[in-house]
């Protein structure tokens, strides 16, 4: 069976966008091979709004009681959740816009993490319900802060991965992209190295 992987992309800068190029050199290194299946959700072509109370209340009402317009609302994040549990590798391919996610990620977090359905609150704890998925983050930044308290960014992915269940993350850098040609270069080709790595051992 093929190992189905869930490619989600949130560059505004489209071809330009350097989480765009290593999530589609992810893409031709997975193409030709039978095994890998890929989804690609473009988050910032198919862009959430902001989660709002309605939408949020939405969840709290039982499917067969909910009003037109809240049955609208709740399937949005069912849909992304049906989507997520349909495959076994999550690849974030993710821009640092000033110093966090872009809020189109944000937006895709707030309907996957949903109390009741993803997690649950427990007396030890939350306990995560998205079971037997791996995730990998491609971080595509301009400077360099991997390893230092200035990378806000991926404890907070791994902290809302965890959330649900998934915490078996890992994280392939490419950083000091605005810092000139020269280590521009290098850390993309180290990136793509690692990404070429990772394809082959999928
Ligand atoms: C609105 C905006 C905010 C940004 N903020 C940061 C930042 O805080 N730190 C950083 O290292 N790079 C920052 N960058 C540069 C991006 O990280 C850089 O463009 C990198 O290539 C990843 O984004 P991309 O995939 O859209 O190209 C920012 C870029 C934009 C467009």
């Amino acid at each position: 069976m093929a190992t189905r992987i869930l490619l989600v992309t949130s560059s505004i800068l489209g071809e330009h966008g350097q989480s765009n190029a290593l999530a589609n050199h992810l893409r031709e290194r997975a193409a030709g091979r039978d095994e890998l299946a890929i989804t690609h959700r473009d988050l910032a072509v198919d862009s959430l709004p902001h989660l709002g109370l309605e939408e949020l209340s939405s969840w709290q009402v039982a499917a067969d009681e909910r009003s037109a317009e809240q049955q609208v609302l709740a399937q949005r994040s069912d849909d992304l959740i049906d989507e997520l549990q349909a495959h076994d590798v999550l690849v974030l391919a993710v821009p640092m816009y000033n110093f966090g996610i872009p809020s189109q990620l944000k937006a895709w977090f707030d309907r996957v993490m949903r109390a009741g359905t993803t997690f649950r609150y427990t007396e030890q704890g939350p306990v995560g319900l998205v079971k037997g998925k791996r995730a990998v983050i491609l971080a595509a930044r301009g400077g360099q802060y991997a390893g230092t308290e200035n990378d806000t960014q991926t404890p907070h992915l791994k902290a809302m991965l965890g959330m649900i269940g998934i915490t078996d993350v890992s994280t392939i850098y490419a950083e000091g992209l605005a810092m000139g040609d020269g280590l521009r270069n290098a850390a993309l080709k180290e990136a793509r190295q690692a990404i070429d790595s990772l394809v082959e051992r999928l």
